[in-house]
């Protein structure tokens, strides 16, 4: 065995005992140089109080407005350091967002500032309506239809604040914590203009102790266990406080271990002790409850009341750390430290959570339509050891009626852990493994981490290496080496443009000409999971890269630490989208993510534990990824470490079943927990949950074309639907599934038998998905209890929803394209309802010229043909040739039209039945409108939907009523 070998194993054995990893491995604020100064600051400030004041001031007579557009560009000068020099630059972006950018000017190092530039979709569009107006204290913006808004900067000290009908909505600097290390060098020489020294005489400023502390804090390098961080470039962090005074709850920010309503940091009763951290970090058996900083980053924040929600982006890529307080019970003080780069802030004015979200997809774009395959069930496990133990799983699987559509294979899939590279004694016929799931209409999903074994017998290193596209070790010289399971690594750079079509071309399916490697022992049906992104890796400190490691351009690892996952992933689904002509729809996982990821796939929450806290706190995490924008997201069902016993398996699989992305994994110690394993009448269960799964997939597909097109998250927490429900804005057990009116709460408690379910504010009735039975909600709002035993979800129809479904019992979503469709119909207390469907091939781009179908399906009281005068009249009309905007993942369906050759390609599926729940009244008949041929229907007497009871409602089924889904059809009940 290699010395490196064993080194290696060493370290998988530690892991694997999980005596090593564990919270000491990372660094609290305490322990990192840039964060304990910017805390000291802020506690001195604090204890100045009144007496504290920014040293920051904006020199008025440099401010330039632009009389083109709404921008203005302005000096600022910080009293410390009079020979230095600042420039700030605001921008109001055509739809109101302000951006705030500030850097050193003329500093003896540049600040890096691209992180906004790989987040964002393009450059953001400026006002050319807006006008910026300079007065002697401050400058000013007033926008929006009845010029409620306002953006106040203020010259001495500098503050901005965005206020909206007189009340401040997000105010910067306001605490006066701003504050931007310059450069400087070692030597006690500050840079600036070269006559800093003599301005400071000249002007006399304050001593710099009472703001900056009396000592030199890790400036030029930093200690930390057995690592020393060189820090070539001195202290260069900056320091912000964003104030919401008139918001009391701040959510977002993920991705952390904790609930979904920020708790403190900071303050009296202080709920955890630490700042919430962003540096993308591989945490072994992270705490479900914490705010260490975990996979990825997501540096934005909403801050809500019932008035009005706000939001900021805080396009910073280096290690950050966020203190959060409340000043009382309406206002959030919020600080942000950053190790490095420039100030590059996005204000979301909102003023609904629906705007904000609108306003962040401008920025950095709406999730992707994902395949619909994608939706479906995904089996994983770490590993499938050969390719006969893929077939036979899949074989167990179909011998038991399961659904699922996707079959996994992590890291021992390869040969030495070099990814792409088949382990042939394991996987000898790997192309022809992938064919026999393909053929059952089924993909794969196959790993490719990061990190590149370093032999000469590996051809991706190898050509990697030969073109200089690894990332270098602190001194700039050859290539960065560390340990992850390959042994000895490199690891990619993709912040270097060369490795771009490189990249892109191991992905090809074919032989390349020129001998160049490609992956040809591999199909169109694999999909990739890229994995150990942040980067993990196994020997570094806080077991990632070190922050002096050099990318592209000479950049530090500290500039772009949090930026390193997303530009893997980002890469991998282009490599993946290119592979075929025409291309078909990627889907890449990653593990490790920014502000911009959604537009390139899924993610999951990593390496959970099979605990009913980590099954807990995987909703609360999958809602902050989805406020962030991170729309296709789960965690691993089952729990990665530990064995769940069957109990927990099946409430994880209830989880993950109204979860956007589902997929059971397990560690490689864990036992095989694949549900065909499960004995009854655990396994029925499971088979029932993701039979319910499939059936719901219609509405998982139509809340997807509705998130790429408005940006609105598809787990909606309750703050979202119903921003002024004050009761609601700490839930985070409950959500909606996007707007299909479908509103759940899993059961994540051991032993529960009920469970209680909050219904909003609204006079409503909710109706239990399964047998109908009528809750009311009123105007405040009530907490119901209901039944869950284990083979129950509490699952609810919002009064007023249409939620189309498919029934039939299939192996895989591709076998459900010709399937019948089910509307269930909640009504609402007024008697109505509505819903919508949407439909394409599910795999291609034809969507995005026009090739699917978008229904809208509407009961009401219009009259039909002859009934002037129905009880209720139910129709289906063809929304996108009706909707001005239609579109999906933002292309506008203007090539549309109802004939198009998808919509004929399911031209004869029909929709096989109706339940209509909650009307008033046994009809006297049901007919299609027009035709005089009565339909089958069924009547049950019950509570109907304007009762003030609760109870069994009212229902109405109409059998085989021979409407099309693809046409315009009305049933009128009289
Ligand atoms: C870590 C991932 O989080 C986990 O899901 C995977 O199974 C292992 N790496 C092995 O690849």
């Amino acid at each position: 065995m290699r010395p490196w070998t064993l080194l290696g194993l060493v370290v998988f054995l530690l892991v694997e005992d999980g005596f090593a990893f564990k919270d000491h491995d990372f660094k609290n604020c305490s322990q990192s140089g840039f964060c304990r100064r910017g805390r000291a600051l802020a506690a001195r400030a604090k204890e100045a109080k009144d007496a504290w004041k920014s040293p920051y001031s904006l020199v008025a007579d440099s401010v330039t407005v632009n009389p083109a557009d709404a921008t203005f560009t302005a000096r600022v000068k910080s009293s410390l350091y009079p020979g230095i020099k600042f420039g700030l630059e605001l921008r109001v972006h055509h739809d109101g967002v302000v951006r705030v950018r500030m850097d050193e000017i003329d500093g003896l190092r540049k600040r890096y500032d691209q992180a906004a530039s790989w987040a964002l979709i393009a450059e953001p569009k400026i006002s050319e309506t807006i006008r910026w107006t300079a007065g002697k204290k401050d400058i000013r913006a007033v926008y929006g239809a009845k010029k409620e808004i306002e953006v106040v900067v203020s010259y001495e000290p500098l503050r901005v604040a965005l206020i909206r009908n007189g009340k401040e909505q997000v105010v910067l600097n306001g605490q006066g914590l701003l504050h931007m290390e310059h450069f400087r060098n070692k030597d006690g020489q500050e840079g600036g203009d070269g006559a800093a020294q003599e301005v400071l005489k000249a002007e006399n400023p304050p001593p710099r102790e009472w703001f900056e502390g009396d000592k030199e804090d890790d400036y030029w390098e930093e200690k930390w266990i057995s690592w020393t961080d060189t820090k070539p470039k001195g202290p260069e962090s900056l320091s912000l406080d964003i104030t919401y005074p008139n918001h009391g709850t701040v959510y977002g920010i993920p991705q952390h271990a904790t609930r979904l309503a920020l708790p403190t940091t900071t303050g009296e009763n202080s709920f955890f002790s630490d700042p919430y951290r962003f540096y993308n970090a591989d945490v072994f058996e992270y705490l479900a409850s914490s705010p260490v900083s975990i996979y990825g980053s997501i540096p934005v924040m909403h801050a809500h009341s019932a008035d009005s929600t706000v939001g900021i982006f805080n396009a910073v890529a280096s290690e950050t750390w966020i203190d959060v307080s409340h000043a009382s019970e309406k206002s959030t003080e919020t600080h942000w430290i950053s190790e490095s780069g420039i100030m590059d802030l996005f204000l979301l004015p909102g003023p609904t959570p629906e705007d904000i979200f609108k306003q962040y997809a401008t920025l950095t774009g709406s999730p992707v339509l994902p395949a619909q395959w994608a939706l479906g069930y995904h089996q994983c496990r770490w590993n499938y050891m050969t390719s006969d133990d893929i077939r036979s799983v899949q074989k167990r699987f179909d011998e038991d009626d399961i659904p699922f559509d996707v079959l996994w294979l992590d890291i021992e899939y390869s040969e030495d852990h070099k990814y792409f590279i088949w382990n042939k004694k394991n996987f000898p016929d790997p192309v022809d493994m992938v064919n026999d799931v393909a053929a059952l209409g089924r993909k794969m999903v196959v790993i490719i981490d990061p990190h590149l074994k370093r032999t000469e017998e590996y051809p991706v290193y190898q050509q990697a290496s030969e073109r200089g596209l690894l990332v270098k070790p602190s001194n700039g010289e050859g290539e960065y080496e560390g340990l992850c399971w390959s042994g000895k690594s490199s690891w990619m750079d993709f912040f270097n443009p060369n490795a771009w079509d490189w990249w892109k071309s191991l992905f090809k399916t074919q032989s390349l000409p020129g001998g160049a490697w490609s992956w040809t022992e591999s199909t169109e049906d694999v999909h990739i999971w890229n994995d150990m992104n942040e980067p993990s890796v196994f020997n570094g400190p806080e077991i990632t890269m070190p922050k002096d490691s050099i990318h592209y351009d000479g950049w530090e690892h500290r500039d772009v630490h949090n930026l390193n996952g997303m530009l893997f992933s980002n890469h991998t689904w282009q490599a993946v989208y290119e592979r075929s002509d025409p291309p078909k729809r990627p889907f890449v996982l990653t593990r490790s993510y920014y502000a911009g990821s959604q537009r390139f796939g899924a993610l999951w929450t990593g390496d959970n534990l099979g605990t009913w806290e980590h099954m807990a706190v995987g909703i609360k995490m999958t809602l902050s990824n989805s406020i962030a924008g991170m729309g296709f997201v789960g965690s691993d069902v089952g729990g990665f470490f530990g064995n769940p016993e069957p109990e927990m398996l099946v409430r994880w699989y209830q989880v993950g079943a109204f979860a956007p992305f589902f997929r059971a994994h397990a560690h490689i110690d864990a036992k095989r927990r694949e549900p065909y394993l499960l004995e009854e009448p655990y396994k029925s269960y499971v088979r029932d949950i993701l039979r319910l799964r499939y059936s719901l997939l219609p509405v998982w597909y139509t809340q997807f074309r509705e998130t790429t097109v408005t940006g609105m998250p598809i787990m909606r927490p309750h703050y979202v639907v119903f921003p002024k429900d004050k009761n609601g804005f700490d839930l985070d057990d409950q959500y909606f599934i996007g707007s299909s009116g479908i509103l759940v709460r899993p059961v994540t408690e051991k032993g529960a038998t009920e469970a209680s379910v909050y219904l909003p504010a609204e006079n409503q009735p909710y109706y239990d998905y399964f047998n109908l039975n009528i809750f009311r909600s009123t105007t405040k709002g009530k907490t119901i209890t209901v039944p869950a035993a284990l083979d129950q979800i509490p699952v609810f129809i919002r009064g007023g929803s249409i939620i189309p479904t498919r029934e039939r019992p299939r192996r895989a979503s591709t076998a459900m394209k010709l399937d019948p469709f089910t509307l269930r119909i909640g009504l609402s207390k007024d008697g109505l309802a509505r819903g919508e469907l949407y439909l394409d091939d599910g795999e291609s781009y034809d969507h995005q010229k026009g090739q699917l179908i978008w229904r809208e399906f509407n009961a009401d009281k219009t009259s039909g043909k002859k009934v002037k005068k129905p009880l209720l009249r139910i129709s289906s009309r063809d929304m996108a040739s009706h909707e001005p905007e239609a579109a999906v993942d933002g292309v506008s369906l203007k090539t549309y039209t109802p004939e198009n050759s998808f919509a004929q390609s399911i031209s004869d599926v029909r929709v096989e039945r109706i339940v209509v729940a909650g009307l008033n009244k046994k009809p006297k008949s049901v007919k299609v409108d027009g035709d005089d041929g009565e339909l089958i229907w069924e009547w049950i007497d019950g509570v109907s939907a304007g009762d003030k009871k609760e109870g069994e409602s009212s229902v109405l089924i109409v059998r085989d009523p021979k409407v099309l889904i693809v046409k315009d059809w009305s049933i009128v009940i009289e």
